[in-house]
């Protein structure tokens, strides 16, 4: 899968979403989030963050590892605000903003970078 990391936090630029043909990126609060089953690793979402935060899993920069787990536990947990886990949506555009955030996410101070 590929992973949205740190630097989308607070920016949430939202180009990459228009690129994937299997609409898997979804909009939290303060981030966005690529999940992990259902992205087809096409990478067409990479190139086109204007802050770099989309990586392949593989290639994660170490300092942002911490994000592929996370990335994957905006849908397996049940989120703060939220009645039961995201799962497996199957398309995010149905969903709009979710009014939720990763645990990591959500603890991070405004305006990290
Ligand atoms: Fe975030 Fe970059 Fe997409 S800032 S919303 S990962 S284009
Ligand atoms: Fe979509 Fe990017 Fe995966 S465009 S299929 S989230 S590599």
């Amino acid at each position: 899968t590929y992973v949205i990391a740190l630097p989308c936090v607070d920016v949430k630029d939202r180009a990459c979403v228009e690129e994937c043909p299997v609409d898997c990126i979804y909009e939290g609060g303060r981030s966005l989030y690529i999940h992990p089953d259902e992205c087809v690793d096409c990478g067409a979402c990479e190139p086109v963050c204007p802050v770099e935060a989309i990586y392949y899993e593989d290639d994660v920069p170490e300092r942002w590892a911490v994000h592929i787990e996370d990335n994957a536990r905006f849908f397996t947990e049940t989120l703060p605000g939220l009645d039961a886990t995201l799962g497996s949506p199957g398309g995010a555009a149905k969903l709009g903003a979710i009014p939720a955030d990763s645990p990591l996410v959500a603890g991070l101070p405004p305006h990290p970078m």
